[in-house]
């Protein structure tokens, strides 16, 4: 079965609640008046924590086909945890998704392969889709190519997950976010192949059939075509990008 692109924005550490709220608005205007077909090209956003209630609000109230998300989320429900947002809080503003192991978070907050399975196990316990992203580094990439640590990532984040859970992987390699020099759409596709296939040998071929799996790293609304004709990518995790309207728009208008 053909699967649906996702085009997620994630802001990172960008726009409160009221930019977001302009931010969204724009969006839903612009995808409207192109007649964005939403079940041919889903789009997400991937706001700050303190914006989710706003954009919760708005999706709400003008009905929007608009899907969004968290950027992290813990991997504890409740309790003595100062400073973390638990999977239960998500999905009662209403998120499906939760972005889990960004490179940002594994650099900046030591976040190990282990805490990224158990944020993956907590989002899936409160309905929230992981996704779940992966990626080597320039170090990595010259010492062992570019597939072998996104693979071992991944093996480890879906460890004893449910079989019939439902996963977004990102393919992100480090080397190429935010520096402007995305990798090309070969060597994106090869790496998002061999993620499929590790996914297909850890939980069988139906879950790698139906799982989506983006590309992230400096897309933009110049090269998203060219990842998008590849037959392993099913989208895209974008972040400067997904900060203007209009380049964010095309992008998830690329066909
Ligand atoms: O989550 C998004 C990625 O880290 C990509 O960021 O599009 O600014 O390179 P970028």
């Amino acid at each position: 079965a053909a699967r649906r692109p996702l085009m997620a924005g994630n802001w990172k550490l960008n726009f409160d609640h009221l930019q977001a709220i302009a931010f969204v608005q724009k969006v839903a205007w612009t995808l409207k008046d192109a007649k964005h077909d939403f079940s041919d090209v889903e789009v997400a956003v991937f706001p700050p924590f303190t914006d989710l209630r706003s954009v919760q609000t708005l999706v709400d109230a003008d009905k929007l086909e608009l899907h969004y998300g968290a950027q992290d989320v813990s991997q504890h429900d409740s309790g003595a945890h100062t400073g973390e947002i638990s999977g239960q809080f998500l999905s009662a503003l209403g998120c499906d998704y939760v972005i889990i192991g960004h490179s940002e978070r594994r650099a900046d907050h030591g976040e190990s392969d282990e805490v990224v399975h158990a944020k993956a196990v907590a989002s899936l316990r409160h309905g929230l889709t992981p996704v779940i992203c992966v990626g080597e580094t320039a170090e990595d990439l010259e010492q062992h190519g570019a597939s072998a640590i996104p693979v071992a990532q991944l093996g480890a984040a879906v460890a004893e997950l449910p079989k019939d859970a439902e996963l977004v992987i990102a393919y992100e390699p480090v080397w190429a976010i935010g520096s402007g020099q995305a990798a090309s759409a070969e060597q994106a596709e090869a790496v998002c192949k061999a993620l499929r296939e590790k996914l297909a040998e850890l939980h069988g071929q139906e879950q790698a059939d139906r799982t989506r799996i983006l590309y992230g790293g400096s897309v933009k609304a110049e090269n998203i075509a060219g990842f998008m004709r590849e037959p392993n990518i099913d989208g895209a995790l974008i972040g400067g990008a997904s900060l203007k309207v209009d380049e964010f728009c095309s992008i998830a208008r690329f066909r």
